[in-house]
């Protein structure tokens, strides 16, 4: 059983995709990372201001990240993440949580999914250490 209101010390720093967040102590597997917060806006809304920083909670909720506030947003995407996005569904709040035991020093990285990589960063845009790895 880990701890749901510690959550562990993090640092932003630059990585392979900009700037990303890295683990600034050992982190258990299943603990609690950090919440994803920000503007709470409709899809609509949502298609209107546009930005990397959306993420889609329900059919019609979506959390806008933008804002400097909200250290979740450094997060990266990989293939292989040592994370998870955790959807809160009585609350509609999103938590990133460790899906291994992390040691300090290494980035904390979730699966953005299907929708975003295609729209976003696009076919083979992926900088994770995964695929740059791959021989191309
Ligand atoms: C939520 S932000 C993550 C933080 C971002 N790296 C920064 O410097 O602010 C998402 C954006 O980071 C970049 N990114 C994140 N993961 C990536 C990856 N695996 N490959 C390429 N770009 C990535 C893309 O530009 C994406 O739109
Ligand atoms: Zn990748």
């Amino acid at each position: 059983m880990t701890d749901e209101t510690y959550r562990p010390k993090v640092q932003v720093k630059r990585s392979s995709a900009g700037l990303g967040l890295f683990a600034a102590e050992d982190i258990k597997k299943e603990q609690l990372i950090i919440e994803y917060t920000g503007d709470r806006i409709t899809q609509d809304e949502a298609n209107q201001r546009g930005g990397r920083y959306l993420f889609s909670v329900t059919k019609d909720l979506v959390i806008d990240g933008k804002g400097r506030e909200n250290t979740a947003r450094y997060i990266n995407h990989a293939c292989k993440p040592n994370a998870e996005a955790e959807h809160d569904d009585e609350e509609d709040r999103i938590y990133i949580r460790a899906r291994k035991n992390i040691k300090a020093g290494e980035e904390i990285t979730y699966d953005y999914g299907k929708e975003y990589m295609r729209e976003i960063i696009g076919p083979e845009g992926c900088r994770c250490a995964t695929c740059q790895t791959k021989t191309k």
